[in-house]
């Protein structure tokens, strides 16, 4: 964790939000939202995905986009990538972290990356020999996103010991954060907190925890609550809650990071974010995608009169 920030919030839009979006948003667009975000103190942003352009096109100029922001001073820029593949290419970028992604519930797994969470965790192991073989990659991190933690659109239910166990595979092959991914918006307060005071007591000695929410049903910010209460402190969360599901019409994506900034500044914990400057880049997103929705409540109404964000008191 970084000086002078009690939570570590990252932006995940370029990526979670995006990659959902078929309008292909310009590479110097989003250079320009990195940038803006970055000039409000964001402290990371995960800014692509390393997946096949075939796949998803919005991803072609991945290796741009993390160029750029590399040059951005004090940014932690991460990518994600589904294989040792994206994993190589990253490499190649010097990448400061790269997500990989597995789901605990194998159906979503098939359906996401075509095998089963056992081979996601052999080639997870690759991808950290081969991390530990490249001149360019000796400083980058590798995190892993565990998706459907809480529920599967696919399987429904999801068993909280079979998180647990895959997270101590990951762990023992070579993570060094987890983020636990509610990615369906299934979860509720109560099974976050359960949950993650497990995954807190089991592996917060030997990796950063960091949690993730989708705010599908409405319930995003409580369990970003519920996840604080767990000693949870990092959190991913799209700029206007950009993202949503093309299985389900109207969903919200991503929790909205400007609301989120509101509740954890509010509670006195400081994100290192300037949040009025940060609604002013939702305009960057609402000019290059005119057909998407924006969410966020405090963009709408403003700051209550007298707010006093943890960051601005001394
Ligand atoms: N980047 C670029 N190209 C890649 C690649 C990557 N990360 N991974 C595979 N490819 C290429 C292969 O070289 C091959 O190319 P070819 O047809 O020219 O020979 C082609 O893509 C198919 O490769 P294969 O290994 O058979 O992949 P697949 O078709 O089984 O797909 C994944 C597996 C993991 C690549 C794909 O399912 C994927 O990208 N999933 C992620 C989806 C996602 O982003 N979900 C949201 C994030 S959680
Ligand atoms: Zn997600």
């Amino acid at each position: 964790m970084r000086a002078g920030i009690d939570i570590e919030v990252r932006e995940v839009g370029l990526r979670d939000g995006l990659q959902s979006v078929s309008t292909f948003f310009p590479s110097a667009e989003k250079i320009a939202w990195v940038r803006a975000e970055a000039a409000c103190g964001m402290p990371e942003i995960e800014v692509c995905s390393f997946v096949p352009p075939k796949l998803i096109p919005q991803f072609t100029d991945a290796g741009e986009i993390v160029a750029a922001a590399l040059e951005i001073p004090g940014l932690s820029v991460s990518a994600l990538t589904p294989n040792l593949k994206g994993a190589l290419r990253g490499f190649d970028t010097g990448v400061h972290k790269l997500n990989y992604v597995t789901s605990v519930s194998e159906s979503h797994n098939q359906s996401n990356v075509r095998r089963s969470s056992a081979e996601s965790v052999e080639d997870f192991r690759r991808i950290v020999e081969a991390r530990d073989q490249h001149p360019q990659a000796a400083g980058t991190r590798l995190g892993v996103g565990l998706s459907t933690a809480w529920g599967c659109s696919i399987e429904g239910p999801v068993d909280a010991d079979a998180t647990l166990r895959l997270a101590g595979r990951f762990v023992e092959a070579g993570a060094d954060e987890l983020a636990i991914c509610d990615t369906v918006g299934y979860a509720n307060p109560t099974e976050v907190k359960a949950l993650l005071t497990r995954v807190v007591g089991e592996y917060g000695d030997a990796v950063d925890i960091a949690a993730h929410f989708h705010d599908t049903r409405g319930l995003g910010l409580a369990n970003v609550y519920a996840a604080l209460e767990a000693n949870v402190v990092r959190f991913d969360a799209t700029l206007g809650g950009l993202g949503g599901c093309p299985y389900a019409p109207n969903a919200t994506g991503n929790i909205v990071m400007d609301d989120l900034i509101f509740l954890l500044e509010g509670a006195g914990l400081k994100t290192g974010v300037d949040l009025d400057k940060l609604v002013e880049v939702r305009e960057i997103i609402a000019r290059n995608l005119p057909g998407e929705t924006l969410h966020g409540m405090y963009a709408l109404a403003g700051a209550p009169k007298g707010f006093q964000p943890a960051s601005r008191i001394a």
